[in-house]
């Protein structure tokens, strides 16, 4: 279970302080397929940035598997996020001098030794995105959706509980979009990963099996589909 209680975030630029998150509380279950959605600015990638322990809230919790993930320090939270959590971004985020196959037994190489396993599981977890044969292509000799599938088996190697996704779908044609949405609810299935993802897609909320609204980093709704 992941506890969000009373969590606010505030970001100052020059003479500004902007609400990010704004009293937001929310508890989501292991397993769930979420999404998180609202206007440009109203702290979807805040929201999510904080569960996934890239950045510190102002206050409030978060907990994760009874893990209070906001007391820990930067450190603990680098860690933390390597051993537990994935993380897809809208524009792919892969390492341009790396192959597909190295961008994604890299990722599973900061936390283990084992070369055997991290060859294996490397090479299995990119045929199970569909990117068999495609392993030592280059990011830029690949689609738009095949780095995003990249990205998938990058986030996915670590066998992680829990995945967050911003906007995973927003630079891709809605076909390849879809595909992409599918795969993830394939995974979400298969292994039970927990996913939240943030969109601005109508066709990606309503795959969601919740829905979660926010407005100025306040959820302003919160609906089963
Ligand atoms: N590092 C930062 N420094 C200053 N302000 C920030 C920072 N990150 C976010 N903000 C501000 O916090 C608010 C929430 O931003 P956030 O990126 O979470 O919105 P979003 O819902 O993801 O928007 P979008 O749909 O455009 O991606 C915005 O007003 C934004 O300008
Ligand atoms: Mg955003």
């Amino acid at each position: 279970m992941i506890k969000i209680s009373n969590v606010s975030k505030s970001y100052t630029s020059g003479l500004t302080v902007v609400k990010a998150i704004n009293n937001v509380s929310l508890d989501i279950e292991m397993g769930q397929f979420i999404s998180i959605a609202g206007p440009s600015g109203s702290g979807k990638s805040t929201l999510l940035n904080l569960i996934g322990c890239i950045d510190s809230v102002d206050s409030g919790n978060i907990e994760i598997e009874k893990v209070d993930v906001s007391s820990l320090d930067e450190k603990q939270r680098t860690t933390f996020r390597r051993n537990h959590l994935g993380f897809i971004f809208q524009t792919y985020n892969l390492i341009p001098v790396l192959t597909a196959y190295e961008n994604v037994s890299f990722a599973l190489s900061l936390i283990s030794d084992d070369q055997n396993q991290i060859k294996e599981q490397s090479y299995q977890i990119l045929k199970e995105v569909g990117l068999e044969n495609l392993e030592s292509r280059f990011p830029n000799q690949l689609s738009g959706g095949e780095q995003q599938r990249v990205a998938i088996a990058r986030a996915l190697v670590k066998n992680p509980k829990i995945i967050l996704a911003d906007e995973p779908t927003a630079n891709l044609d809605s076909k390849t979009g879809k595909g992409i949405l599918e795969l993830m609810k394939k995974i979400n299935q298969k292994y039970k990963t927990t996913f939240i993802f943030s969109t601005h897609d109508n066709m990606v909320m309503e795959q969601a099996e919740r829905l979660v609204m926010l407005h100025d980093g306040m959820v302003v709704s919160d609906e089963k589909n």
